[in-house]
């Protein structure tokens, strides 16, 4: 059966980050959240690159719904209401 795009958590991940190249989970599958693990396969998405160039928290989007991806721009309140 084909996987399907899932909501990670209606909030976002808040992460001090290290310089690096980041692989965002899109789909919400993934079970090291915020990150890609591979589960994405069957469902058509992909996960987004990001390279952090200095050390810097990070609001990574859990809701996989922002606007600006791969980081929260508050889309997630729309689902508290
Ligand atoms: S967690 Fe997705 S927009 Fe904030």
């Amino acid at each position: 059966m084909k996987k399907k795009f899932r909501y990670a958590q209606n909030a976002p991940f808040i992460l001090d980050m290290k310089p690096g190249r980041y692989a965002w989970c899109s789909c919400g599958n993934s079970q090291k959240q915020p990150f890609c693990d591979g589960n994405h396969e069957e469902t058509g998405m992909f996960p987004i690159i990001e390279v952090i160039e200095e050390e810097k928290q990070v609001a990574w989007c859990g809701c996989k719904s922002s606007q600006t991806p791969p980081f929260c721009d508050g889309t997630h309140k729309k689902f508290l209401e």
